[in-house]
């Protein structure tokens, strides 16, 4: 649990890396889930996530270990370890120790990201990272990437859809805009429809959020022009998220006037994003907030969220 919030990490699909960033045979130290993991890329080019410490004596895999075809060869004593964690060479034993086996984390790869299934009971998948059409459709534009790191849990960031009267005070957009969601299984969508600042002033526009588990959400936006991004946002740890997202817009005649709407709408995004940054780093959750008729459907919003949390 952290400090500021009453929540473990809630089990689901998250990103781990772009596909991009993990060519065949490369090791890359990673933290998330509060936990030391070790991503690779086989030489057949699959990826794959371990636990990073070797259970013979503790070395870390992703700081010196090599892939050796489907394995990773620990940087120690040369155990090798499949993708499933099973110990399939000790270079220098007779017989590898029966139970010996480290953790795996299940893996995906699509939308040109890598994604892992975190569960702290160990449960296996239940849902499937979406695709996202738009991504692969050569009438939209590549999927242009972006980073940050924010000071906050996913329940607090996820309740910023739900909540509409903040986008006056905080993102100074002319009206509270007209919020509907609705929740269903793992999945729900948020409907805003209001104005967003433009050069030109302010413009109707229509922003569907499709959220899958609480780290995944894709947005489409209507209205001045059509974009959609697929926003990725990872648990490091209790307190402390990192997200990429990525954009994505029609093209329309000359690519560069496309790409020129959607970095507005990306730039937008990101500033809505650094808006909320400072109040997301240093409030704290209310178990009990004292909502009025105005807000949005926040209660509906954390009873969802709550499918997501292992009791522990
Ligand atoms: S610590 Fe990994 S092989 Fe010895
Ligand atoms: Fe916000």
């Amino acid at each position: 649990m952290g400090r500021r919030f009453p929540f473990p990490i809630p089990n689901g699909w998250f990103a781990v890396a772009w596909s991009g960033e993990l060519a065949a045979g490369e090791v890359k130290p990673l933290r998330c889930f509060g936990r030391e993991l070790v991503l690779f890329r086989t030489e057949s080019g699959r990826a794959r996530l371990l636990d990073a410490y070797c259970p013979h004596l503790g070395a870390h895999l992703g700081v010196g270990g090599t892939v050796c075809e489907e394995t990773i060869r620990c940087p120690f004593h040369g155990w090798r370890w499949d993708g499933e964690g099973r110990c399939q060479e000790i270079p220098y034993a007779k017989r590898i120790p029966p139970a010996v086996a480290i953790d795996a984390l299940p893996v995906c790869e699509k939308n040109g990201a890598i994604f892992a299934w975190h569960h702290l009971e160990g449960a296996a998948p239940d849902w499937e990272v979406p695709d996202l059409p738009e991504f692969v459709d050569p009438t939209w534009t590549e999927p242009e990437p972006f980073e940050m790191d924010l000071a906050t849990c996913l329940q607090e960031l996820g309740e910023n859809a739900h909540d509409p009267a903040h986008f006056v005070t905080v993102h100074g957009v002319a009206d509270v805009p007209r919020s509907d969601a609705e929740f269903d299984g793992r999945s729900k969508v948020s409907i805003n429809r209001g104005s967003f600042q433009t050069p030109r002033g302010p413009v109707e526009t229509v922003i569907r959020g499709e959220s899958f588990g609480l780290g995944l959400g894709v947005t489409r936006v209507s209205g001045i022009a059509d974009m959609c991004f697929l926003a990725m946002n990872t648990p490091v740890d209790e307190e402390n998220l990192h997200l990429r997202w990525a954009f994505s817009v029609p093209r329309v005649g000359d690519s560069t006037r496309a790409e020129g709407v959607g970095r507005a709408f990306m730039n937008e995004f990101m500033r809505q994003l650094q808006q909320d940054a400072p109040i997301w780093a240093n409030k704290v959750y209310t178990e009990r907030p004292m909502l009025c008729d105005g807000d949005g459907p926040i209660a509906q919003y954390r009873k969802w969220a709550r499918q997501f949390y292992s009791e522990v």
